[in-house]
């Protein structure tokens, strides 16, 4: 995980820097640093905290070119002395890198070997060293760079600069890095938000690229150093978008956000969407993979195909993916679904997927990820920055995209995105003041229990599944989703009294649920109950209509406003909890 940015211009370097870093933060917040360039020196500052409760004194920076990094743990403790940039033992090679370094040990044995010293735990030293030692051969830095990078077995994505020239350097391999082209300033980050204020032109860098910045930015290839050429796209995304506005949090502007994002999920090109539907109709075999919450929506999308198109998907894990690769072959559809396009365990499903010759369809929110261009044809979720760690409207927009798909397979397009017109409505509502407070209410009755277990059949099974992990994420309540007629196999068990139980019904399993419900109530269970009609037995009610096939989308959302509400209550923090990052690209 963790964020990179770099930074070649005519501005102060360090405040770019840090207000990018900032921005960057939701990849990984255990500790930052950062690092700028000027009249053969550098200046220097880590600190082992969350860049964004940081103040700094810029009087200490000095110059226009220079690195930072936001880190989230890989190699190493969480330490000052862990925290990037990493340096050369000359202290003239400065490096920040986003990845993992699988040979690094063979590296650092073989560079101690030649009397190098390492200061810190970290896989990404090795990268200084290495420079500084084909550096020493005689060898200028962009090839030193070039060379060293060569030499990594594993992902990267790196910026070096080095103190004795104005050159800086960005490569990638597996992690995301993109360059951002201002009026006669540079930048080069892991996501776009980092350099958003300053230029809406963007460069993405594919794997084994290697963009040199002097002035200008130019790209090779890794291998052969021979230029290759990259477009400048201009993006959409407004500097308002990325920002927190009036919310105290990204996480509630992002959930009151959904209205909007699941109507620009529902615009898609129609002939687009035709296209996909005939291929997902003629495939043998369709897969849909994903991880986390992504998965939850592939999840409840196969019972939406299934009710809807009649049709049987496949729902894998990605990181479990390879142990089906014998039921794949050239007919079968892999639709692989990820908010970020760089979540580590889903690029490598669709590697197994492209060997075994399968046609790869991707659902993303982040134009140009690696997923993006990896997979043969992609569709777009548009819902702008999510920047809080947790996907809530990426997560809606994903079930939008693939519940737009099931009724265009069957050639009812237009049906579905007018139900998804009533569902945007009846989203909007549930995220209003009056239910939020209505939420903050049950919030309060919650917020010291040890366990919350959620329930639900059919289309509400799935949802069971994701209200769990949004509670445990960022409440660190012990929280689990179970299929509501699973519960008395065993895990009944765990309900003793007032032990909190939420249960997702809907008029199709209203009967069936209700009756799973009372066997917890026996028991002193305190009853949550989400739909559309209200019954005796529940302690606490949440109306949300009926939306049919849309239910997933809207009965989330009371959820999600319940794990925000619980998780301010017990001083958590929504947009960064413990231990996560947005980005997983580690396997
Ligand atoms: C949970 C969450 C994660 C992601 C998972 C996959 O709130 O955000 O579970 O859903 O890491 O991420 P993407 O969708 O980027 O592949």
């Amino acid at each position: 995980m963790c964020g990179i940015i770099g930074y070649w211009g005519k501005r102060d370097a360090s405040k770019v820097l840090f207000e990018g870093l900032k921005k960057l933060s939701y990849r990984g917040y255990d500790s930052w640093g950062l690092c700028t360039s000027s009249e053969n020196r550098f200046s220097i500052s880590k600190a082992v905290e969350n860049i964004e409760h940081t103040d700094i004194d810029f009087s200490r920076f000095a110059g226009n070119i220079g690195i930072g990094h936001t880190r989230w743990a890989t190699h190493g403790g969480v330490s000052e002395a862990n925290a990037h940039p990493h340096l050369c033992p000359l202290e003239k090679i400065a490096v920040v890198h986003n990845g993992v370094i699988e040979n690094f040990q063979a590296l650092r044995t073989e560079l101690k070997s030649k009397g190098h010293k390492f200061k810190s735990e970290t896989d990404t030293e090795v990268i200084p060293h290495l420079i500084r030692e084909y550096m020493n051969q005689d060898t200028g830095f962009v090839d030193a760079v070039r060379t060293a990078l060569l030499r990594i077995e594993g992902s990267f994505a790196v910026v070096a600069i080095n103190a004795e020239d104005d050159i800086m350097v960005a490569s990638r391999r597996g992690s995301p890095l993109v360059v951002g082209i201002g009026d006669n300033e540079y930048f080069a980050a892991s996501d776009i938000p980092a350099f958003l204020e300053h230029t809406k032109s963007v460069m993405y860098l594919y794997d084994n690229d290697v963009a040199i910045i002097n002035d200008g930015v130019y790209v090779y290839n890794l291998s052969d150093m021979q230029p290759v050429r990259r477009e400048v796209d201009s993006i959409e995304w407004d500097v308002e978008k990325s920002m927190k506005g009036e919310f105290s949090h990204f996480m509630l502007k992002e959930i009151a956000e959904q209205s909007e994002t699941i109507k620009r999920a529902s615009e898609q090109d129609p002939e687009k969407i035709k296209r996909i539907a005939t291929w997902i109709n003629n495939a043998k075999g369709i897969f849909f993979v994903a991880c986390g919450s992504s998965y939850h929506a592939c999840l409840s999308a196969s019972y939406i195909f299934s009710a809807v198109a009649k049709m049987h998907i496949n729902v894998v894990y990605a990181s479990e993916f390879r142990y089906y690769k014998n039921f794949l072959c050239n007919e079968t559809l892999v639709i692989a679904v990820s908010q970020s396009g760089e979540t580590a365990d889903v690029l490598d499903a669709v590697k197994t997927a492209k060997e075994k010759g399968s046609k790869v369809l991707s659902i993303v929110n982040n134009m140009g990820s690696s997923l993006m261009r990896t997979s043969h044809h992609t569709l777009h979720m548009n819902a702008g920055p999510e920047i809080c760690v947790l996907s809530t409207k990426t997560y809606t927009s994903q079930l939008a995209v693939m519940t737009l798909l099931a009724y265009a397979c069957i050639g009812n397009h237009n049906e579905g995105k007018s139900v998804l017109d009533v569902a945007q409505n009846q989203v909007y509502n549930l995220t209003s003041r009056s239910t939020r407070d209505h939420i903050k209410g049950l919030a309060d009755i919650l917020k010291d229990k040890d366990n919350i277990f959620t329930i639900g059949r059919g289309l509400q099974y799935p949802t069971a599944l994701e209200a769990a992990l949004k509670i445990k994420e960022v409440t660190y309540i012990h929280a689990e989703g179970f299929a509501a007629g699973e519960l008395k196999h065993g895990s009944i068990a765990l309900i003793e009294k007032g032990t909190p139980v939420i249960a997702f019904v809907s008029p199709v399993n209203e009967k069936e649920t209700v009756s799973n419900v009372m066997e917890v109530k026996a028991r002193g269970a305190y009853i949550i109950g989400i739909g559309p009609n209200n019954n005796e037995i529940y302690d606490y009610f949440i109306k949300v209509p009926e939306t049919s096939y849309f239910d997933p989308i809207t009965q989330i959302i009371p959820i999600q406003i319940l794990a925000y509400k619980l998780a301010v209550l017990r001083n958590c923090n929504p947009d960064k909890p413990r231990n996560l990052a947005k980005s997983v690209t580690v396997r």
